[in-house]
């Protein structure tokens, strides 16, 4: 077996996890078949983001497709999650060691890896069929969160699409929030990061979509009525608790990869602490929404642009 192949290979795979606004806030070192993987917060948004919530949720979806690239390689990743009190910048240390071959499942979650993509575009007007919903809330639970859905004749669907609505608007009119999101969209062609033009995707023409509504976001077209909406919650707030949010959200979008659903979020509404406990409490959560996601069925849309794995060797 050619190790260091190997585990290029899982690093070339794991580069393809989402990240808020396609920031990839990662740093890989390597070392034989160790890897660590470091949050970069010269990637974070210290304006939407200061206290690196979502920089974490991106890393932990780097971590949850690490490990699921590794089975398709034959290997077991054995991790641990903020290994160094003093090194809050340290998601987690990765021994990849050999494994048996993966099972059909297996091989099945880790193509997904390269097929799934954040499709802001609109979807079939179908909800998701219950025997995918289930598998999708599965995937959260088994990761330590929870999806919870809002079904469509739910009253509070209509009040978490305001607040995500006036969380857009307070961001809109922020110059700071503003200057920090058009940094990372409607990028140029050469960037190897950020959000180009092209996949930022239409506006609804309707305003309750719980589509993200981006500043450099064009046009007006009609989207569908009925696509799943779900928010991600954890049972606490802490740093370990986002990076176990981020590989929950792995582990849902590459579940949903396989029965053909696709994603879009709106994360505004949890970046505003106000919005935030409002949405709380208008869906009586007794966790901590991390995500807020619309599922559905849609076209594939082009990939976001990646920066190529350099991890640094010992
Ligand atoms: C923490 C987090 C928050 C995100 N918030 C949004 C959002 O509000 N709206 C949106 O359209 N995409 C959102 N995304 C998706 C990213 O923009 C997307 O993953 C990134 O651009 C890479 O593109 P890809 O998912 O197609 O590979 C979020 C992703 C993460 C991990």
């Amino acid at each position: 077996m050619d190790t260091d192949l190997r585990v290029r290979r899982i690093l070339q795979a794991a580069v393809h996890s989402p990240s808020v606004l396609n920031t990839q806030p990662w740093r890989v070192h390597t070392s034989g078949r160790t890897v660590t993987l470091h949050a970069d917060p010269a990637r974070q948004l210290l304006h939407s983001d200061p206290s690196g919530r979502e920089m974490l949720i991106s890393c932990g979806a780097f971590l949850f497709t690490t490990r699921t690239a590794a089975r398709r390689e034959s290997m077991v990743a054995d991790v641990s999650v903020l290994p160094d009190p003093d090194d809050k910048l340290l998601v987690a240390t990765i021994e990849l060691r050999p494994g048996r071959d993966p099972n059909a499942y297996e091989r099945e979650l880790a193509l997904a890896i390269e097929r799934r993509r954040t499709t802001r575009a609109p979807f079939e007007d179908q909800p998701l069929f219950s025997d995918v919903l289930h598998a999708v809330e599965a995937a959260a639970h088994e990761e330590g969160a929870e999806l919870r859905v809002i079904q469509h004749s739910e009253p509070a669907r209509d009040e978490v699409v305001r607040l995500v609505r006036r969380a857009e608007a307070l961001a809109a009119e922020d110059p700071v929030a503003r200057e920090e999101e058009l940094a990372w969209t409607a990028t140029a062609p050469d960037r190897d990061d950020g959000i180009p033009q092209d996949l930022l995707g239409p506006r609804p023409a309707d305003e309750r979509v719980p589509v993200r509504r981006f500043l450099a976001g064009a046009g007006s077209v009609p989207f569908e009525q009925h696509s799943t909406m779900a928010v991600l919650t954890t049972p606490d707030d802490t740093a370990r608790d986002w990076i176990a949010a981020g590989q929950a959200l792995e582990n849902v979008l590459l579940v949903a990869t396989t029965y053909f659903v696709r994603a879009s979020f709106a994360t505004t509404v949890l970046e505003n602490p106000t919005t935030r406990h409002d949405l709380r409490r208008a869906l009586t959560l007794d966790a901590a929404p991390q995500m807020v996601m619309r599922l559905g069925y849609g076209k594939m849309p082009g990939h976001t642009p990646r920066r190529p794995v350099t991890p640094s060797n010992d």
